[in-house]
């Protein structure tokens, strides 16, 4: 590809530094949430404003365990929005509760707020709100809808770390909140991992004992728990490249902005975007999608399709019965939109080419 989605060769600075520190746990054993994840969660906390942070698997076991934490189970509901990835809405249907979809705005995606309270009942107990493609969503609005129901918040921040709003970072202003660091994700481990942000201590030490089978001590299984500890090997890589996130998600954005400026006399429509977004994705809506997709592609352009499957039509869902024609934006999103190369590293040149690539696939050229 001339223009490839990833560039991990950029993100590692001095990567003798971190290759002393792999050695060194090699050699010490202390493998599974040893010293080195104690000191990422320290520094993860740190940075993002939590009082707790506890490191995890993946995104997905973060969801599952936040939702555990807070007893969500068989014969709760749980909101969350129709435009999402796939891992949010499992971890609802994998505690045994009920997924309620709400669907998203025509212009940034996110749950579409007005929707909110409508789709509440006596059986909710909690809300997820998702954070997607890097933007943060009204968190004022869920948090006092939440509170005037009695319903626990948790944010979905897989691919918004570092997004800020008002000062505050995404995944604090609800009870928890849940992070992924899968290699597509700002901040990348080199393999699966997860966080799970809180600063209600109480909901810190069930989070600590649910990650480790349930354990409140070792040999005391109190609660069923998950075994989703992290792996010492990813915070060491994380911890390493922590650092560095503000900066890369200054990029994203700066990278975002150069695509929105480049796409104005296309027919093309972007996704709306606040100044807190970290640019993780770069959504646009295209016509004939698939065949963009593929002549990009052609050209060498590493574009890709982010989510083409909305919640509502995935066969693993088919048992909770949604209708498509229900969430109408998601639907159209996941029929009509691509995703563009969306790297920090991402250099001017790079951006042309893509830009150039895609007015020639839509029939237009920058010079008319
Ligand atoms: C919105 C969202 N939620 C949850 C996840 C799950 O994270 P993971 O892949 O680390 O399990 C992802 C990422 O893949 C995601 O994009």
């Amino acid at each position: 590809m001339l223009v490839s989605r990833y560039g991990y060769p950029s993100q590692f600075g001095d990567i003798d530094e971190l290759g002393g520190r792999i050695t060194e746990l090699l050699l010490s054993g202390d493998y599974i949430t040893g010293k080195p994840v104690a000191a990422f969660e320290r520094n993860l906390a740190d940075y993002l404003g939590a009082g707790h942070a506890t490191g995890v698997n993946s995104g997905t076991d973060a969801l599952i365990l936040a939702l555990l934490t807070l007893d969500v189970g068989a014969g709760d509901e749980v909101v969350t929005v129709a435009n999402t990835f796939h891992a949010t809405v499992l971890a609802i249907a994998r505690v045994g509760a009920r997924p309620v979809l709400v669907d998203s705005t025509d212009t940034d995606q996110m749950m579409d707020l007005d929707r909110l309270e409508a789709a509440i009942t006596p059986r909710t107990k909690a809300i997820i709100a998702v954070h997607m493609f890097g933007e943060v969503l009204d968190m004022n609005d869920v948090v006092e809808v939440a509170r005037k129901h009695g319903l626990a918040v948790v944010e979905d921040c897989a691919q918004a770390i570092g997004a800020r709003r008002d000062g505050r970072a995404a995944g604090t202003f609800g009870d928890i909140g849940c992070f992924s660091f899968h290699p597509s994700k700002n901040l990348a481990a080199a393999g699966d991992a997860g966080a799970v942000v809180t600063s209600d201590p109480v909901l810190a030490e069930r989070l600590r004992q649910l990650r480790n089978l349930g354990q409140r001590e070792q040999n005391h299984h109190d609660a069923l728990g998950l075994n989703s500890r992290m792996s010492s090997f990813q915070a060491l890589v994380l911890d390493h490249k922590l650092p560095s996130l503000d900066e890369w998600n200054r990029r994203r954005r700066a990278v975002a902005a150069r695509y929105t400026e480049a796409l104005e006399s296309l027919p093309v429509r972007v996704l709306d975007v606040s100044e807190d977004h970290v640019g993780h994705m770069y959504q646009v809506i295209v016509p004939e999608r698939d065949r963009t997709l593929a002549e990009l592609r052609d050209r060498g352009v590493d574009a890709v399709l982010r989510y083409p499957v909305p919640i509502a039509r995935q066969p693993a869902f088919a048992g909770f019965g949604f209708v498509p024609e229900d969430y109408p934006n998601a639907d159209f999103l996941a029929h009509n939109a691509l995703c563009l190369p969306m790297r920090p590293d991402l250099t001017p040149t790079e951006i042309d080419t893509v830009t150039t690539a895609l007015a020639a696939v839509v029939g237009r050229t920058e010079e008319n």
